[in-house]
């Protein structure tokens, strides 16, 4: 995705590679000492490093210190700063592809309370949705993000996948429902797995799954099979992807041309 939208950008040969790195957790101090004294000017950084990494950097975005995590990261000069796009590419791909460029008002539901959840809650804060429902299995998990937060007009309320009778009701009443769990992901579980609750899925309803393999999960499927608008996890790592790039390079990301070497990657081209 990043070099097919470096050579669109304009880059030429030797000035951007975008390469993996596989860095166990001890040996992430020695590697962010030699990404800030070498050649390298940007990371994105993954599980398990996206807290961990914040002790090495020199200044962080607020989106990211608010959700408490980075995955990207740009050097300028000396100084290294960490940022956070998971925000930015989820409520993006909700905005554009769901068709709902305003969420102010908005009734949200989000499955899940791990790192992308809380980019989601962060996100959907900011963009002053009304309220917002965290449903995990582990409730404990959902309690803690919400009383993480600074006071805000968004009206709030955690719950378990135990409580049937509300889950439904709350998805039900939901103008936005997000999976941030990895229920439904191919490789991991049951790929045919639902979280609970979709009984209330319903008509007009924008549904998001964070999962983009497969592309059209159990949970999206169910979504428009009840009328709902849905909103695959691919745009997610497309659009933080189109930040990330944005906040390295400067220049422009090709969306449609990045989204495409996915699809195509994924066997869905
Ligand atoms: P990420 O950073 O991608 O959000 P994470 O922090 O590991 O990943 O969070 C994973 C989320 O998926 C959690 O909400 C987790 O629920 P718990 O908090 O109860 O662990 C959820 N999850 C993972 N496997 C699940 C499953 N089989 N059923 C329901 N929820 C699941």
């Amino acid at each position: 995705m990043h070099s097919t939208a470096a050579l669109v950008a304009g880059f030429i040969a030797d000035e951007f590679s975008y390469e993996k790195f596989d860095v166990p957790p001890q040996d992430l101090p020695q590697f962010m000492r030699r990404f800030r004294d070498g050649p390298l000017t940007g990371l994105n950084v993954t599980i398990p490093h996206k807290m961990a990494v914040m002790g090495f950097l020199d200044t962080i975005d607020p989106t990211a210190s608010v959700i408490g995590a980075v995955n990207t990261i740009v050097k300028t000069g000396a100084t290294l700063t960490g940022y956070n796009t998971d925000a930015y590419g989820l409520i993006k791909s909700v905005k554009d592809i769901g068709g709902i460029p305003d969420l102010s008002g908005k009734k949200v539901f989000i499955y899940g309370a791990g790192g992308s959840a809380r980019a989601a809650v962060s996100g959907f804060i900011a963009d002053n949705a009304a309220s917002l429902t965290i449903a995990n299995r582990t409730p404990a998990r959902a309690v803690e993000i919400l009383s993480r937060l600074s006071p805000c007009a968004t009206a709030t309320k955690a719950i378990g996948f135990d409580d049937r009778k509300t889950l439904v009701e709350s998805v039900a009443t939901a103008d936005i429902i997000v999976n941030t769990t990895s229920v439904g992901m191919a490789g991991g579980g049951d790929p045919a797995g639902l979280p609970p609750g979709t009984e209330g899925l319903r008509e007009g309803q924008i549904v998001m799954d964070i999962v983009y393999s497969p592309l059209t999960t159990a949970f999206l499927s169910t979504a428009r099979a009840n009328g709902a608008i849905t909103v695959d996890g691919l745009w997610m790592l497309v659009y933080q992807g189109a930040r990330a790039f944005e906040i390295w390079t400067g220049r422009e990301f090709p969306v449609e041309k990045a989204r495409a070497v996915l699809l195509a990657k994924l066997g869905e081209g």
